[in-house]
């Protein structure tokens, strides 16, 4: 049985604290075969890390989320953010990236500062970065287009236009789907997504959010991805196990898993 590349979860998240052990064997039945658990801030890389200590199939992320940035988050915390970086399972700087969305989070200014930072210590260290962008794509592509070539890694939950995804792959980046595709108004993400090469295309979850249909408003978790192929499978005109087939392949060779 093909086995699913969960390339975006947040198993750190209290929502999996009180059953997570029986959470994490039910994946395996389910056929999930790894998972990348991505931190946002320093406390979550850490606990990231020392669940993927834990664990044969999951590696991590650590970074701090534009949502996560504090009126004191300073260069201890990089420095952190570095020590972590250095731990053998780290095998992204993220997530990182600039969301506009609310209106009580850092200022554009402050985010842009903390991404960039950020962006410098994956070049340094040559690690992907996994990026997050909502309401931002403009400032965002900005700023990654004076590292084209010098940084590798995944837009995740994809929210842009068929035409910011044409960008970002031409710039190298892999696009990242959520269940969001199978939602009644998932066509502006759709089309995004037929324009992304099939050997650029990741699935994920960025559970316990986002869970597709049938379970939308449910807690999700990385077994729900079969939905999740399913409908770009059909979508594609492929099958459900070529897609979770070249997914698996493309996160692999992303974050550079055997
Ligand atoms: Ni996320």
């Amino acid at each position: 049985m093909e086995k699913i590349f969960d390339s975006h979860s947040h198993y750190n998240n209290k929502a999996f604290d009180e059953d997570y052990d029986q959470l994490m064997q039910h994946l395996k039945d389910c056929g999930v075969g790894y998972v990348m658990n991505c931190g946002s801030s320093v406390a979550a890389s850490r606990k990231a890390m020392e669940q993927s200590h834990n664990s044969d199939f999951m590696c991590f992320c650590a970074g701090i989320h534009p949502l996560d940035i504090e009126d004191d988050t300073c260069d201890a915390d990089f420095d952190e953010i570095e020590r972590l970086a250095a731990d053998p399972l780290c095998r992204a700087i993220g997530e990182i990236g600039m969301d506009y969305h609310y209106d009580d989070a850092a200022s554009p200014e402050k985010q842009k500062e903390v991404f960039i930072r950020q962006l410098d210590l994956a070049v340094k260290l040559d690690k992907p970065v996994i990026i997050h962008i909502r309401e931002a794509m403009q400032d965002s592509l900005e700023i990654l287009k004076k590292y084209e070539g010098r940084i590798r890694g995944v837009i995740h939950c994809f929210s842009g236009s068929a035409e910011s995804a044409k960008i970002l792959v031409k710039m190298g980046f892999y696009i990242g789907f959520t269940g969001v595709v199978t939602f009644k108004n998932a066509r502006k993400a759709l089309e995004a997504m037929k324009v992304v090469p099939f050997d650029r295309l990741l699935i994920e979850t960025d559970c316990p959010y986002m869970a597709p249909e049938p379970y939308r408003g449910k807690r999700c978790d990385s077994s729900m991805l079969h939905q999740v192929a399913q409908k770009i499978a059909d979508e594609l005109g492929r099958t459900k196990e070529e897609v979770l087939c070249q997914t698996y392949e493309n996160a692999a060779r992303l974050f550079e898993i055997d």
